[in-house]
């Protein structure tokens, strides 16, 4: 695979990717195997958002992760399975035995009647058949769409309707921590209002009592025992689509991000291989859920695709104990460890003795995703779990971006705190004004664009071309627009400071304001709600809702609790507002617009900040807003 190994390196990638795409990313691709190569490199561009790599190319992605590494790697291990329960033996998968399981997932799906181009929905925990799931769908050209096991039955359903799934894989139940979640009675609810589903695979995880429909449901044991390892791959276009992966914005429902093969291939192998620089013996672990991008690119596919043995773990950093993931990388000796700030955040409020108890030793490299972290985050990762010995990659991207876009490469650059650094190459970054021109020079704050397309780039919204165009394209015509805010300082250094459109970032998850507001909402109770996010200790951000009722409720709690129930019910526990306040209007501009900003500064706690409110409607609803802020 192409390596970077030294800071001039960089300095000539990054030089030549910008002069001559074509050729860097022709010899990139060359390391992979296709079973006919690319007519054009890169065509297309941003402002027809016809952009495409590597065309009429013919490949299969899981060939690159597996086959290929048969005869180097057959014994190596690929896959390591550490379970909830630390009582439960680690389990590991050769690149043999990863290869069969999901040739036996394929051949399961193919009995299903699943073919080339179908949407698979996958609502999973995180066992190992979730990753031959993913993999089994690529195997044969289907379409993996994995949602988080967190959603609700709702949120389950949206997105199995947008995309039109014939086949859902779930489990009885997942574990997680003291609790287990009953992902297939959810999963039950939400097909009463999913026509195109016509069979649920169903992988016994727990010993729970669910209920299986005749002629829908069917076991995975039943079928995988029989199923043959023999699947040859499907020969996939280079811009055949790969997977859908929902995410929120700032407006309207999740959109469904369409990602195709061969551009998100290249793009996964190189970032993970330049960023975290793994060798041969080393063992990498990312503690994303398969659920979200962070899983796709760096539990699955970039490691595979680098031959690298990757660590899934199913359960959470707290249980049994808050020392679990340093006991974890203790026991399984990992080199490589990849996290979100708001772990991190959670861990240093416990008990420094469980930190301190493991050795850490075998580290070599940490890093971070997800969010903006902190400087005493930074600080305590670097000392406690690095021992000042290990560099820090903050690793800066989206799931529109495929995989990390700006980043320090590990053992190459330089780890400044708070600073993800320097863009990878290929990746032009823009920092750009209110009025869409862009920032040049050093120590200035922009929005943050790119300019130019790179391989691992989302091509569409799956079925809803415009709003792909609308969202990410038309505020800066010409750029891809991030949604970020951010700092280049004087040494050309990127510092990301968030979102600087209406989506919260809370525990690395993004959730869009609207959505929780049309949440609250859909309560009979409620007339009106607006949802701004406020900095959290261990949650980056929490969230705030400011609700408008029919009456004043009698009882402030109860009311508090069926808000937080019904936005569960929605989207999920994960969308719960940490703070709920009644209102009795809300600062409206006169052609009504809320004004954001100013509840914003109260949920920040700086109603001293609240700057010029002449232009509202009735000002006066902002006193009342401040003196019964939560
Ligand atoms: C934020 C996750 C600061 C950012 C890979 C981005 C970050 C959103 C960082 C994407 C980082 C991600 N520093 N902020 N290192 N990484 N973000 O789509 O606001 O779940 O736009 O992808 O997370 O979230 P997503």
């Amino acid at each position: 695979m192409y390596r970077i190994k030294s800071k001039n390196d960089y300095e000539q990638s990054y030089t030549n990717a910008l002069e001559a795409p074509e050729k860097f990313w022709a010899d990139i691709a060359e390391n992979f195997h296709w079973h006919k190569k690319w007519d054009q490199v890169k065509s297309g561009n941003f402002t027809d958002l016809d952009f495409k790599w590597f065309t009429n190319a013919k490949l299969n992605i899981t060939e690159n992760c597996l086959d290929r590494h048969l005869e180097k790697r057959g014994d190596k291990r690929a896959l390591t399975f550490e379970a909830n329960d630390p009582n439960t033996p680690t389990t590991h998968y050769t690149y043999k035995e990863l290869h069969q399981a999901v040739c036996k997932t394929a051949n399961m799906l193919k009995d299903l009647g699943v073919k080339k181009g179908d949407r698979v929905c996958l609502y999973m925990g995180m066992v190992p058949e979730l990753l031959f799931s993913v993999l089994a769908c690529a195997r044969i050209g289907a379409i993996h769409s994995v949602v988080f096991g967190g959603f609700s039955a709702q949120s389950l359903a949206d997105r199995i309707n947008d995309c039109e799934c014939n086949l859902l894989i779930t489990n009885d139940g997942s574990y997680r921590g003291a609790k287990s979640i009953d992902l297939k009675g959810i999963a039950d609810e939400a097909l009463e209002t999913c026509p195109t589903i016509k069979n649920v695979l169903v992988h016994k995880r727990i010993e729970s009592n669910i209920t299986m429909k005749e002629g829908r449901d069917v076991w995975w044991h039943d079928l995988y025992d029989k199923a043959s390892s023999d699947c040859p791959a499907e020969v996939m276009d280079s811009e055949d689509p790969l997977f859908i992966l929902y995410t929120s914005g700032s407006t309207g429902k999740p959109k469904g991000l369409m990602h195709t093969t061969a551009g998100y291939m290249v793009w996964a192998a190189y970032t993970f291989q330049n960023v975290f620089q793994t060798d041969e013996q080393d063992i990498y672990w990312c503690t994303a859920d398969i659920g979200w991008i962070t899983g796709h690119s760096y539990i699955t596919y970039g490691p595979l695709l680098n031959g690298a043995t990757t660590l899934m773990f199913e359960g959470v950093p707290t249980w049994p104990d808050a020392g679990r993931f340093w006991q974890i990388v203790d026991k399984l000796k990992i080199t490589h460890f990849y996290t979100a700030p708001t772990a991190i955040r959670a861990l240093m409020a416990c008990d420094e003795k469980l930190v301190e108890a493991a050795s850490l030793s075998t580290l070599k490299v940490l890093g971070t995703v997800g969010e903006p972290i902190n400087e005493e985050a930074w600080h305590w990762y670097d000392q406690k779990v690095g021992k000042k010995n290990c560099p820090i990659v903050d690793t800066w991207w989206q799931t529109e971006t495929g995989g990390i876009m700006i980043s320090t490469l590990a053992g190459i650059g330089e780890c400044i705190p708070t600073y993800a650094t320097k863009p990878l190459p290929g990746v032009k970054p823009e920092l750009v004004d209110e009025k869409g021109s862009v920032i040049e020079g050093n120590d200035v704050s922009g929005n943050l664009c790119i300019a130019g397309s790179w391989p691992g780039q989302a091509r569409t919204v799956y079925g809803d071309h415009e709003r792909f165009k609308q969202v990410y394209f038309s505020t800066y015509p010409g750029k891809y627009f991030t949604g970020d805010g951010c700092y280049r300082d004087k040494n050309g250094n990127y510092r990301i400071t968030g979102r600087v459109d209406d989506v919260i970032n809370v525990s690395g998850h993004r959730i869009g304001t609207a959505e929780v507001e049309d949440a609250i909402d859909t309560l009979e109770s409620v007339v009106e709600t607006a949802v701004v996010g406020y900095p959290h200790d261990i949650k980056g951000q929490g969230i705030y809702a400011y609700v408008i009722c029919h009456s004043t409720p009698s009882n402030l709690e109860e009311f508090s609790k069926q808000v937080k129930d019904q936005v569960t019910k929605v989207i999920g526990p994960i969308a719960k507002p940490d703070k709920i306040q009644v209102v009795t209007g809300l600062p409206k501009t006169r052609s009504g617009k809320i004004m954001r900003r100013i509840l914003r500064k109260v949920a920040e706690g700086r109603p001293d900040q609240l700057g010029d409110t002449s232009t509202l409607l009735d000002p006066s609803v902002v006193d009342d807003i401040v003196k019964n802020a939560q």
